[in-house]
């Protein structure tokens, strides 16, 4: 999927969001509807897709993998953690704590390289300095009271993601909602980015987007107004084109054809 990664407003405003917080030392939240991007920011901030490997599976690596994942730990001394469905305390209190042990051990690595002694930071103190939580409304009442008193007694930042309601949700724990220091509402692509990522998308299938061309300017009208700038329908809805456009042999991305790719998906495009 981050393969074509596109650093969108979006995600702009996510990191400063992310940066934010880091630097304040405090909780925010993150909230916005199934499929706009934010686990895509997360693991995009924390850069994941090099310390996960490490972090998540902890098994025999290459060096090139491990050199990458501790510079990538390094620069975004972040942990990103996904809780379980239904999970228990223990196990979210385990998970976390052996992330931001990983984490930090990368870290370690990292600055070691650098010859930055890390004998510099007293024994028992974190070099992690953010830990995001995805899907939040997974957290049981107990699990967000250990959190809120973990990042009390670490200072480690702390970010909730999760779907719009939830800040309604943390507003039930008084201790945790008088920490909040920033709400950030994640939203869908606004309609010029839209085209911007739709440009894209055309040249991928090998095709230029004019949207000075009335068809093109109708294909157009037609993906906002099935997506609404949502990015997993995006995602959905382009190879139902492609493949419409294959089986009947057409060259030219019409609203028809757009039409029927979204009558084949079933969900959520009504
Ligand atoms: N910045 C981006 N660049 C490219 N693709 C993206 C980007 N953001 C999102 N996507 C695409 O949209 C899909 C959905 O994004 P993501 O999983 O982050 O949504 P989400 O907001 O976390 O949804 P949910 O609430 O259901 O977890 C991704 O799988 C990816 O294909
Ligand atoms: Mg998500």
């Amino acid at each position: 999927m981050t393969e074509h990664f596109m650093a969108t407003r979006e995600h702009r405003r996510f990191a400063e969001f992310a940066g934010a917080v880091r630097k304040q030392r405090t909780i925010g939240i993150c909230f916005g509807p199934a499929g706009v991007g934010k686990t895509v920011s997360a693991r995009r901030y924390a850069q994941w897709e090099a310390v996960g490997p490490v972090a998540d599976t902890w098994g025999p690596r290459s060096r090139d993998v491990d050199q990458k994942a501790y510079t990538a730990a390094s620069r975004a001394r972040t942990v990103l953690y996904t809780p379980q469905v239904g999970g228990t305390l223990k196990a979210l209190r385990e998970d976390i704590q052996r992330g931001q042990r990983r984490v930090d051990i990368c870290i370690g690595e990292a600055l070691a390289d650098q010859s930055q002694s890390i004998q510099t930071t007293h024994a028992g103190s974190s070099q992690v300095e953010m830990i995001v939580v995805d899907e939040a409304e997974r957290l049981s009442s107990t699990g967000i009271e250990w959190l809120r008193d973990h990042h009390d007694r670490t200072s480690i930042a702390l970010i909730l993601i999760g779907m719009p309601g939830i800040e309604k949700q943390f507003a039930r724990y008084p201790q945790l909602y008088s920490r909040i220091g920033f709400a950030h509402q994640y939203r869908p692509l606004g309609n010029d980015e839209l085209l911007f990522v739709l440009d894209r998308y055309w040249r991928r299938l090998g095709r230029t987007l004019n949207p000075e061309d009335f068809t093109d300017a109708q294909a157009v009208a037609a993906i906002q107004r099935i997506t609404r700038g949502n990015f997993r329908l995006l995602e959905r809805l382009l190879p139902q084109i492609q493949r419409i456009l294959k089986i009947n042999e057409l060259d030219t991305i019409t609203d028809d054809v757009i039409e029927a790719a979204r009558s084949t998906l079933v969900i959520g495009t009504t």
